[in-house]
């Protein structure tokens, strides 16, 4: 992946990653310390937003499921472009954050579904660095529900 600026985007890439920084601080990480946020924008045109959550009992809600599923209780179509946003409470990062490789899983499993190569906005807190890459180039020779589902139309 290139990593940029925010320059490079357009605007309409801009308001998501600004919407993914707004919400980040909504994140419930009292374990971590570490909030993130995402934006999604579906393939209707309309933004959804998560961010992460953590449980006392470990497990927790990434903030880009929790967009995917606020994209799906929506009854919104797929995620057309992703932008992620994180910061811990010690420090800002420095280098982009990029969604985990199980939130990669997450965002094929609704590219290949929708039949969209997602496109993915990384960054830095205050965006000094941004990224864009796909997920077809984040999770190359992902397994998905063409795998599983021999009725699979798109
Ligand atoms: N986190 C995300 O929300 N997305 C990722 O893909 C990376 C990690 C969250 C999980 C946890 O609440 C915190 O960041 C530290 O790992
Ligand atoms: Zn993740």
């Amino acid at each position: 992946m290139e990593i940029g600026t925010f320059n490079d985007l357009s605007p309409d890439e801009k308001s998501l990653l600004e919407l993914a920084r707004d919400v980040r601080d909504n994140a419930y990480a009292p374990y971590s310390d570490f909030y993130v946020g995402a934006a999604l924008l579906t393939l209707d045109d309309e933004v959804v937003t998560g961010c992460n959550i953590e449980l006392a009992t470990i497990q927790g809600a990434h903030a880009e499921v929790s967009a995917l599923s606020a994209m799906a209780t929506k009854g919104l179509k797929g995620p057309k472009v992703i932008a992620i946003n994180a910061r811990a409470k010690g420090f800002d990062t420095s280098e982009v954050s990029a969604p985990c490789g199980s939130c990669r899983q997450a965002i094929f499993e609704f590219s290949q579904a929708y039949n969209v190569d997602t496109k993915i906005i990384v960054s830095t807190t205050h965006f000094e660095k941004v990224g864009i890459s796909t997920i077809s180039a984040l999770l190359p020779h992902a397994f998905g529900p063409r795998d599983v589902l021999n009725t699979f139309d798109s």
